[in-house]
C-alpha cells in the first residue's frame, strides 16, 4: 500500500493507492471494510466493461453491493459538462436517498468525468478511482483534479475532489495496445527527469519489458510514478505553493501541440513527449541543461517509439495556443526546464525566439 496524505485547509484527506496485479477480483471486500455506501454507481466505457467488466461486477455483488453500470462512450467527447449532468440526473432518478458512491473505471475521461459527476452531485458524495490504463494509473487518477470540458474549453468546469481510494491493477494494463502503454511511459519519463532520476534509468533499463508488458516491471513503474506525484500534490494540493507545477514539465507546448491538431493527431502522451523535447532544447539554449543530459531524455524518448517531429506546418498555431495557456501567468510565458536529469526550474518570461527556434528544430517542414 502506497499512502498518500493531502493537506487540504488545515484539514487533512488521507487515502491509499493500492498497487497490485490481480486484486480487481478483491474490490468488493475491499470496499466492504472502507464503508464507503451500499449502492456503487460504476461509470465506464465499453471496452473496459468488455475486458475486465465481469471481474469487478462480480467482486461488488458478491460482497453485498447493489450496483447499477453507467457506460459512456470511448473517447474525449464523453468528457462533457452535457454527458456529466446526464449520469448526474440518472443518479438522482435511480438512487434518490440511497448510500450511493461512484466507481470511476476506465482511463483519464471517465476518471475525471466520474470524479466530476461526484463532485457535484449532492455536494460531493464518495469515489472511488479504478484507473485501467497506464496513464490513469500513474498520472490522472491520482491529484483530485476531476474536470469536464465545455464546447469552447477543455477542463473548465472542474473542482479539486480526491477519492477515497485509487486502486489499480495492473492486469488492465495487459489488455492495452502499445501505443497506450508508449503513451503512459511519456509521462513516466517525465516523472525520471523532473524529480527522481533513478526513475529515468530504470526506463531505461525496462523498455523492451515495459513494452512487452512484463507484469513486474510494470508494477515497480506504477508504483514509483504514484509515489512521486502523490508526494508533490501532498505538498501542494492546489498548485498554490509553486510546487506541483512542475508535474506540467513538456505541458504548455505539449497542450499547444494537442490543440493545434484538434486533439486528432496525437495521443496526450505522445504531444507531451514533443513537449519534453522542445522545453529540453530550451533549456540547452538557455545553459541550464547538458547536452548529454538532452540527448539521452531524446534518445529514450524515440526508444519507447514516441514522435520525434511535429507533422505538419504548425508553427503559427502552436505559439498562437500558448499564448492562450492558462497556465501562462498575466501574459507572461514561463516554463518549467531540465537543469539534469531528475532537476527541473521554473523560470518565467523567456526570450519568444528561444521558444520559436525550438519549436522550429522539431517541425515536420522546418
Ligand atoms: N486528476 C489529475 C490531477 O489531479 O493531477
Amino acid at each position: 500500500m502506497l499512502p498518500l496524505r493531502v493537506d487540504v485547509s488545515r484539514e487533512t484527506i488521507t487515502y491509499p493507492i493500492e498497487i497490485k496485479s490481480g486484486h480487481l477480483k478483491n474490490i468488493g471486500s475491499f470496499l466492504q471494510k472502507l464503508k464507503i455506501g451500499t449502492h456503487a454507481v460504476v461509470v465506464t466505457n465499453p471496452i473496459v466493461r468488455k475486458h475486465h467488466g465481469n471481474t469487478l461486477l462480480s467482486s461488488l455483488r458478491e460482497a453485498g453491493f447493489e450496483v447499477e453500470v453507467l457506460e459512456v462512450p470511448s473517447g474525449e467527447e464523453s468528457k462533457s459538462a452535457v454527458v456529466a449532468f446526464e449520469l448526474i440526473a440518472k443518479i438522482a432518478e435511480h438512487h434518490a436517498g440511497k448510500d450511493v458512491f461512484i466507481v470511476a473505471f476506465g482511463g483519464g475521461v471517465v476518471g475525471d468525468l466520474a470524479g466530476y459527476v461526484a463532485s457535484a452531485y449532492r455536494r460531493g458524495i464518495p469515489y472511488i478511482q479504478v484507473p485501467t490504463t497506464f496513464l490513469a494509473q500513474i498520472d490522472s487518477a491520482i491529484g483530485g483534479k476531476v474536470a469536464v470540458d465545455l464546447p469552447f474549453g477543455k477542463n473548465l468546469v472542474g473542482a479539486f475532489y480526491h477519492p477515497k481510494v485509487v486502486y489499480s491493477d495492473i492486469t488492465t494494463l495487459l489488455t492495452l495496445d502499445k501505443r497506450q502503454i508508449r503513451n503512459g511511459l511519456a509521462e513516466a519519463v517525465k516523472y525520471g527527469v523532473i524529480c527522481d532520476k533513478n526513475v529515468f534509468f530504470f526506463i531505461e533499463s525496462n523498455v523492451e519489458a515495459l513494452l512487452g508488458c512484463n507484469e513486474k516491471v510494470l508494477t515497480e513503474i506504477v508504483y514509483q510514478c504514484s509515489r512521486i506525484k502523490s508526494n508533490i500534490v501532498s505538498r501542494d494540493e492546489r498548485e498554490e505553493k509553486g510546487l506541483r507545477v512542475i508535474l506540467n514539465f513538456g505541458h504548455t507546448v505539449g497542450h499547444a501541440i494537442e490543440a493545434a491538431c484538434d486533439y486528432q493527431e496525437y495521443h496526450h502522451g505522445e504531444a507531451i513527449a514533443l513537449g519534453m523535447r522542445i522545453v529540453a532544447e530550451i533549456s540547452l539554449q538557455m545553459r541550464l541543461a547538458k547536452e548529454d543530459d538532452v540527448n539521452r531524455l531524446n534518445h529514450l524518448l524515440s526508444r519507447v517509439g514516441l514522435p520525434e517531429r511535429i507533422e505538419g506546418p504548425r508553427l503559427p498555431e502552436i505559439l498562437n495556443r500558448m499564448r492562450h495557456d492558462k497556465k501562462f501567468k498575466s501574459g507572461n510565458n514561463r516554463f518549467v526546464l531540465m537543469t539534469g536529469l531528475g532537476s527541473v526550474k521554473v523560470r518565467e518570461g523567456i526570450d519568444p525566439q528561444i521558444i520559436q527556434s525550438a519549436i522550429e528544430k522539431y517541425s515536420g517542414n522546418s
